[in-house]
C-alpha cells in the first residue's frame, strides 16, 4: 500500500465506523450466529431493502464481518463473533462509536479551541448524564469498560499488594470487574460498590451473575457530592482522568473527608509518559472530546493528590504505563 493509500484509508475511518455500527444496529452478526442465512431472510429480519442489503453485505464482506455463502446467502465472517450482542465490549463500542461518540467527534475543533467537552457541547449534557436517559448507552459503555478492566486486572494484582481482609470501597466501580477480582481472591474482604444511580443496578446484576453479589454493599450516589465513609481502602480506577482539575480535586477532597484521617486511597490510571504509544495519545484526545479532561502524567496525579490534602506514599508505574498511586490523608 502506498503512503497515499494508507492515508486515504485513515481518512475514511468514518465509513468503516458507520458500516460496522449499522451492522450492529441491524443485528447482522447475531442473525448469522447459527449459520448461513439467505439474503431474502436477512432482508425481512433487518428491514433493509433487498438491493441495498446486497450492497451493504458486499461492503461488510470486505471488512471481514460477513462471508458469501452459496447459493444466495451470507454467513458470519471472522470478525462477526466479536460484534454479537453477548460477545463482549466491542458490540457496545461499535454502537457508541457510530452514535453518541460519532456526533461528538464532529466537534473536535470546539474541544481544541476551548479545552472543553465536545460531547457536552453537542449533546447538551455529559456522557454520565446520558446513562440515565439511555440504558443502551449505559450498558454499551460499562461493557466496554469491563473488557478494558478485565485485560488490566492481573497486571493490577501484580503491582499492588491488596489487603486480604477489611472493607474496600470501589468508587465509580463500573460493572464491578475490579471488585469481582478482589473479593474472589480474598474471601475475608468485603466491598462497598459506589456508582451513579443509573448504573448501580447494572453493577449489582453483574456481581450477582458472578456469584459475588452478597459480598458487596451497593451505594448509589455522586462522587461530586459525597463518598461513603468507613472503608479501609478506597479505589478510584480510571475515574480521575474523566474529570478536569476542578472536579477531580472535588472528588479527591470528598474522599479525604470520608476517610476522616485514616485508611488508604489507591488511584489507578494509565498515566502519560515521555514516549507515549499511539493508543495513549489517542486516549488522551478521547478524554478531551468526551469529558473536557485529560490523561495526566504520574507527577500530575501526585500533584492533584497533594493539592487535595493527601500524602503520596508510593507511585508504581508498569512498563505498559499502568500507574498505581497509594495515598493517605496528610493530616
Ligand atoms: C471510566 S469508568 C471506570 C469504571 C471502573 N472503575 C473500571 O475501571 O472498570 C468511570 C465510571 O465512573 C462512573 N461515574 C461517572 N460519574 C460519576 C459520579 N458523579 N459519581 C459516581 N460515579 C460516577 C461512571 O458511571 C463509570 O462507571
Amino acid at each position: 500500500m502506498s503512503e497515499e493509500q494508507h492515508l486515504a484509508a485513515i481518512i475514511d475511518g468514518h465509513i468503516t465506523t458507520q458500516l460496522i455500527a449499522s451492522a450492529v444496529r441491524f443485528g447482522v452478526p447475531d442473525l448469522l450466529k447459527d449459520g448461513p442465512v439467505s439474503t431474502q431472510r436477512l432482508s425481512r429480519a433487518t428491514g433493509i431493502a433487498p438491493r441495498e442489503l446486497t450492497r451493504f453485505l458486499r461492503a461488510l464482506q470486505g471488512l471481514g464481518v460477513v462471508e458469501k455463502a452459496a447459493p444466495d446467502g451470507y454467513r458470519a465472517g471472522p470478525l462477526a463473533r466479536h460484534l454479537q450482542r453477548d460477545a463482549g465490549g466491542l458490540y457496545g463500542q461499535a454502537l457508541l462509536a457510530g452514535g453518541d461518540y460519532y456526533e461528538a467527534w464532529a466537534h473536535l475543533d470546539y474541544s481544541l479551541r476551548t479545552g472543553e467537552s465536545a460531547f457536552e457541547h453537542h449533546h447538551g449534557g455529559s456522557l454520565w448524564g446520558r446513562f440515565a436517559e439511555s440504558a443502551e448507552v449505559a450498558a454499551a459503555f460499562t461493557r466496554t469498560m469491563r473488557t478494558n478492566t478485565e485485560r488490566a486486572v492481573d497486571e493490577i494484582f501484580g503491582l499492588y499488594a491488596f489487603p486480604a481482609c477489611g472493607l474496600v470501597a470501589d468508587l465509580g466501580a463500573g460493572d464491578g470487574t475490579l471488585v469481582a477480582g478482589l473479593v474472589s481472591r480474598f474471601p475475608e474482604l468485603r466491598a462497598i460498590v459506589f456508582e451513579q444511580a443509573s448504573v448501580i443496578e447494572h453493577t449489582r446484576r453483574s456481581l450477582e451473575k458472578r456469584q459475588l453479589g452478597d459480598r458487596c454493599e451497593y451505594v448509589p450516589g455522586s462522587l461530586l457530592d459525597e463518598v461513603p465513609r468507613g472503608a479501609d481502602l478506597y479505589i478510584l480506577k480510571s475515574v480521575i482522568h474523566n474529570w478536569d482539575d476542578e472536579s477531580a480535586l472535588r472528588i479527591l477532597e470528598n474522599c479525604r473527608t470520608a476517610m476522616d484521617g485514616r485508611g488508604t486511597l489507591l488511584l489507578i490510571e494509565r498515566a502519560m509518559g515521555e514516549d507515549n504509544p499511539r493508543e495513549a495519545a489517542i486516549r488522551d484526545m478521547v478524554m478531551l472530546v468526551l469529558f473536557g479532561s485529560m490523561d495526566r502524567t504520574a507527577r500530575e496525579y501526585e500533584e492533584l493528590l497533594e493539592r487535595a490534602g493527601f500524602m503520596v506514599a508510593r507511585t508504581v508505574i508498569s512498563s505498559s504505563g499502568l500507574s498505581l498511586l497509594e495515598a493517605r490523608p496528610a493530616t
